[in-house]
C-alpha cells in the first residue's frame, strides 16, 4: 500500500494503462478487460486489475496535471514496480490539419510547467517516449481497423487548461508541436528516472483553432481505437 494507491504489493499488474478520468479508467477495465477488479478508490481515483487477450494489466486514474499524475506515476514506478505505462487521454488540437477524434501518438512533450525546471537546475531536459512502445503503436494503429487519422508528433504539456495567454502557445505551433494536454513530459520524464516504459497516446477532444469539442461524455466513451492500439501495444 503507498500514500495514495491502496493496492496490496502485486495486485497492479506491471502493465499500466494511464487515464487522466478516473470513470475512464472504470470504462475502460468494463469494457476491454476480462475478470476486472477495484485495487484502490482513494480520493476516487479508481485503479483496476484484470486480464486482456491472457495478460495481466492494470487502468488507474491519474488526475489531470503533472502534479497529479505524478503522485500516481511515482508510486506506481517505486511502491508496485510498474514496468509499462501507456497513457491514454485527450488533447486540444493547435492546428486546423487535426480532426475531432484524431489520434496523436506522442514522440516527445514539450511542457510550460517549471517541473522540470526545478528537476534539472533550471536546465531543459527532452522528455520522449519509448521507441519500443511508440514503435509497437505505430504498428498496431497500422493493422487495426482505424476510424480517424494517426499522427506521429509532439504534445505540448501545460499547467494551463484556462490559458491567460494562448499566445505563448504559438512558437510551439510553429515549431509543429500539434496538441496541447497536461501530462504527458512529466511522464516521460519520471519513466526514464526510473528506467521504465512510458507511451502517450491522446485523442483530439477539442481543437483550439476552430472551437470545435466534443462532450464530456463522448470524451469518456467513445476513444475505443485509441485503448485499443495503447493494448496491442503496451502486451506486444
Ligand atoms: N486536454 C484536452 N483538451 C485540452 C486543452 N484544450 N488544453 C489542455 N488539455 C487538454
Amino acid at each position: 500500500m503507498s500514500t495514495h494507491i491502496a493496492a496490496a504489493p502485486g495486485q497492479i499488474a506491471p502493465i499500466v494503462l494511464f487515464p487522466g478520468d478516473p470513470l475512464r479508467a472504470k470504462w475502460i477495465a468494463e469494457t476491454f478487460l476480462e475478470g476486472a477488479e477495484l485495487y484502490s478508490q482513494t480520493r476516487g481515483m479508481l485503479g483496476y486489475t484484470g486480464t486482456w487477450q491472457g495478460t495481466r494489466v492494470s487502468v488507474q486514474g491519474s488526475g489531470m496535471g503533472q502534479p497529479s499524475m505524478a503522485i500516481y506515476a511515482n508510486e506506481m514506478f517505486e511502491a508496485y514496480d510498474v514496468q509499462t505505462v501507456v497513457r491514454v487521454g485527450s488533447c486540444g488540437a493547435l492546428t486546423e490539419n487535426l480532426a475531432m477524434r484524431d489520434i496523436i501518438i506522442a514522440n516527445g512533450a514539450c511542457t510550460d510547467s517549471g517541473i522540470n525546471r526545478i528537476r534539472f537546475h533550471g536546465l531543459d531536459y527532452a522528455p520522449v517516449a519509448d521507441f519500443s512502445l511508440l514503435r509497437a503503436a505505430v504498428e498496431a494503429s497500422e493493422r487495426e481497423p482505424v476510424a480517424s487519422a494517426v499522427h506521429v508528433g509532439l504534445l505540448l504539456s501545460s499547467d494551463q487548461f484556462y490559458s491567460t495567454r494562448p499566445e505563448l502557445n504559438e512558437p510551439f505551433v510553429r515549431h509543429g508541436v500539434l496538441g496541447v494536454e497536461m501530462e504527458t513530459s512529466g511522464l516521460y520524464t519520471l519513466a526514464a528516472y526510473y528506467g521504465r516504459r512510458a507511451l502517450s497516446i491522446c485523442t483530439v477532444s477539442d481543437n483550439l483553432v476552430t472551437g470545435e469539442e466534443t462532450t464530456a461524455q463522448e470524451r469518456e466513451q467513445t476513444f475505443g481505437d485509441m485503448i485499443r492500439i495503447a493494448l496491442q501495444a503496451a502486451t506486444a
